[in-house]
């Protein structure tokens, strides 16, 4: 099973407050700019590449890209809210994203959310506290006709049943 990329192969230093941090975070933000030079939608590239690196994009990263780019922080923050696989918080091991498309809504997606909530206690957007599980939806994955559509860590999942979800969360340790 594909796992998402955890922030602990950052290394990045633990102590969000000392400059080795921040000469961190600028140091890579300035090689994917740099990357990135004259690509066609260079700020999502970059902002998608300091996800990758990162795990998520904490205030620090924006700010970064945002000096390092010469882009108003309000335009990084724009782009970062509009596309919802840009996270501003760590997500956990496993992410779980739950089809809420129409067809998914209306043959069971949202009788999935209600069992990851009874169960669990995740509400989209939220992670287990023990930073394993992650719990996300999606507006329409494009398997319609196999609905409702889970995916977990990118692997798709159709026609998934409630009990299925529960299978699914059993394996996520
Ligand atoms: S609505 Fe869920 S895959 Fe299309």
């Amino acid at each position: 099973m594909q796992r998402v990329k955890q922030s602990v192969d950052l290394e990045l230093p633990v102590n969000k407050d000392s400059a080795e941090y921040a000469a961190r975070i600028l140091k890579d933000v300035n090689e994917i700019v740099d990357l990135n030079t004259g690509r066609s939608g260079r700020l999502i590239r970059v902002l998608q590449q300091s996800q990758e690196r990162v795990g998520y994009l904490p205030p620090e990263v924006l700010t970064a890209i945002s000096q390092v780019m010469k882009v108003p922080i309000s335009e990084v923050n724009g782009v970062v809210s509009f596309y919802n696989f840009f996270t501003t918080v760590p997500r956990g091991k496993y992410v779980l994203q739950v089809c809420l498309g129409t067809a998914c809504y209306v043959r069971g997606g949202q009788r999935i959310l209600d069992v990851m909530k009874r169960e669990y206690r995740l509400e989209p957007g939220d992670t287990t506290p023990d930073g394993i599980l992650s719990l996300d939806t999606v507006r329409c994955l494009g398997a319609c006709a196999l609905a409702p559509v889970v995916t977990l860590n990118g692997q798709v999942y159709r026609r998934v049943k409630p009990t299925g979800v529960k299978e699914l969360v059993s394996r996520c340790k």
